[in-house]
């Protein structure tokens, strides 16, 4: 169990426009639903309305992208402000983004930028983390990227960097055992190392996705099955925790919803879970 009692919500998936429809009308028995917070902070009328229907009827959980933990910006306030609002309008059970920068001296790339992994970034990033969990009024979830670069000024591997960060500023660990498997085949690490480093008490969900294979490299697409190397990985993470929320992502050729649950299905029989109808159905009726 991670030391804030996140609960194990399942094996949900991440919520995607072109699901709402089916999602409505069929009310599918997925455990829980990840939401991209950003989708929804700065709009009203329809998408707002799904929201509101899909968040009555599932868990939820919200997944940023712009936090830009962290940049050397100032904490972008009124960002946080609207995120908090949306997590209590949804009841999400936790909120998470990204280890990672998405800009600096105000220009923002919309791209999830690697750390370099020094002690003074990870000093600087821990300090921003207690920030912005003390804005949001609860631990702040950051997730482990993909990367395909390193920064030659960093002193630390990226677990070496992402445990302890976790440890100083008391936030909680989402790992996602694609990026894991895709950042460590592109720097030439063994991904074991990486998984095993990390705290299981932390650990509040894990992320499982497809990528693309390029030969000498990893794309982190989201646009496939998830590989057996990956599942062996997460099989071995979940080893150590126990019960922790997973979450399928799907984001590039999305397929129908029931493509995407099969992930899930496939998760459970990973876990020896037998094929329950979800705990939705069973919290929510
Ligand atoms: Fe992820």
């Amino acid at each position: 169990m991670n030391r804030w009692n996140f609960p194990d919500l399942g094996i949900g998936v991440g919520l995607r426009t072109v699901h709402f429809r089916h999602i409505l009308s069929k009310r599918p028995p997925v455990d829980w639903f990840e939401v991209l917070s950003e989708n929804f902070m700065d709009t009203e009328g329809h998408p707002l309305w799904v929201l509101d229907q899909i968040a009555e009827r599932y868990p939820i959980a919200l997944h940023g992208v712009s936090m830009s933990i962290g940049s050397t910006d100032a904490l972008d306030r009124e960002y946080l402000r609207k995120l908090k609002a949306l997590a209590a309008r949804t009841r999400a059970h936790w909120v998470s983004d990204h280890l990672c920068w998405t800009g600096v001296a105000g220009r923002n790339v919309h791209d999830l930028l690697p750390m370099p992994y020094s002690e003074e970034a990870l000093r600087h990033t821990a300090a921003r983390v207690r920030q912005v969990s003390e804005i949001l009024e609860r631990p702040l979830v950051l997730e482990n990227p993909s990367s395909y670069v390193e920064f030659a000024s960093s002193t630390m591997t990226e677990w070496e960097f992402l445990a302890p960060l976790a440890e100083v500023s008391d936030c909680g660990i989402l790992l996602d055992i694609n990026n894991a498997y895709v950042s460590t085949f592109n720097h030439g690490f063994a991904p074991n190392v990486y998984v095993d480093a990390m705290p299981p008490d932390r650990i509040g969900q894990y992320h499982l996705a497809g990528h693309t294979h390029n030969g000498s490299h990893i794309l982190d697409t989201h646009s496939d099955h998830v590989i057996d190397a990956v599942w062996d990985l997460y099989r071995r993470a979940y080893a150590r925790t126990g019960g922790v929320a997973t979450l399928v992502e799907w984001d590039e050729k999305i397929p129908e919803l029931e493509v995407v649950h099969g992930e899930v299905l496939k998760a459970r029989r990973q876990l020896g879970l037998d094929d329950r109808s979800g705990v939705a159905a069973e919290v929510y009726g």
